[in-house]
């Protein structure tokens, strides 16, 4: 069901996106040649127990088992779902960071500082149900002195999500958004992932409508005022197909071994056009 939000809810949709846009201005400072991939995971739950945040990622069903981490840490060709790890990051890696947090919580409801990040079993009690604000932001971040191929391809990767922005406005249809996108990266040579898409959030995570990163313009759901959606293109150098982790299920690679790039903001379509409620204050705005 594709559900049109109140203004209480995109409220706490923005207190959700203005922390996680806090964590994603924060990690500019942790990446960097030199440092262990695993700090990223440790700085966002070290934010989230000070700040009373679900880190809503733990415990989110897989094939084979649960998600056990509060971050998607995906390395170079690493498409998406990857874990966060130990890995000493070096001069010229490219970095996507992916997570979906709540909003800053009251400690007298739940105290996030007393629950153990490491018991996903636990954790799943909590993220599972729970009912209040939510966002989900991915940024990508260049290690250090990043090539021109990886520069080139975080520039368009970045662009093709505020491109398929631009086109969520009331009136057009959810093809407008994946016809723009797939356009734009395959005119420069890129693959566009098919197999992951964008997405409706609230009450939780993964809500209908989808949103394909390709298709058709003119094609598809009409979009409506009140609508909160995300829009994460995963762009290739390479070949669009990817391959998964049987071990774990989670962790995407591309099938070439190209490099892939991913942005996500998560935004609410209004009559003037989408807001992005995952801002980090630095981006086009519309
Ligand atoms: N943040 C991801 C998205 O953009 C969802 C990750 S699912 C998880 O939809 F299980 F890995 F958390
Ligand atoms: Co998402
Ligand atoms: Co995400």
């Amino acid at each position: 069901m594709i559900t049109l939000k109140s203004a209480r809810e995109i409220e706490a949709m923005d207190r959700a996106g203005d922390f996680l846009a806090s964590i994603h201005i924060g990690l500019r400072e942790v990446i960097k040649p030199g440092v262990d991939m695993w700090a990223v995971e440790e700085y966002v739950r070290k934010r989230c127990k000070e700040e009373n945040v679900l880190p809503l990622q733990i415990g989110v069903d897989g094939a084979v088992m649960d998600y056990p981490y509060a971050t998607c840490c995906g390395l170079n060709d690493e498409v998406a779902h990857a874990f966060p790890r130990h890995y000493i990051l070096k001069e010229g890696d490219l970095l996507k960071v992916d997570m979906v947090l709540s909003e800053p919580l009251d400690k007298s409801v739940l105290d996030v500082s007393k629950l153990n990040f490491d018991n996903v079993a636990e954790m799943k009690t909590y993220t599972q149900d729970y009912k209040g604000g939510l966002a989900d932001s991915c940024w990508a971040y260049a290690v250090g002195q990043v090539s021109e191929e990886v520069q080139n391809l975080m520039d368009v990767t970045r662009e093709c999500m505020y491109i398929g922005i631009e086109q969520a406005k009331v009136g057009n249809r959810i093809g407008d958004i994946g016809a723009a996108i797939q356009d734009y990266a395959e005119s420069r040579g890129y693959g566009v992932v098919r197999d992951l898409v964008g997405h409706g959030v609230g009450p939780t995570m993964h809500e209908e409508p989808m949103v394909p990163n390709y298709g058709v313009a003119g094609r598809g759901l009409r979009l409506k005022e009140g609508m909160v959606l995300t829009i994460e293109p995963m762009i290739n150098t390479g070949t669009w197909e990817i391959d998964t982790d049987m071990k774990t299920g989670w962790a995407h690679k591309t099938l070439d071994g190209g490099l892939s790039c991913q942005y996500e903001h998560q935004f609410v379509i209004t009559k003037d056009g989408p807001v992005i409620l995952t801002s980090q204050g630095e981006e086009r705005t519309y």
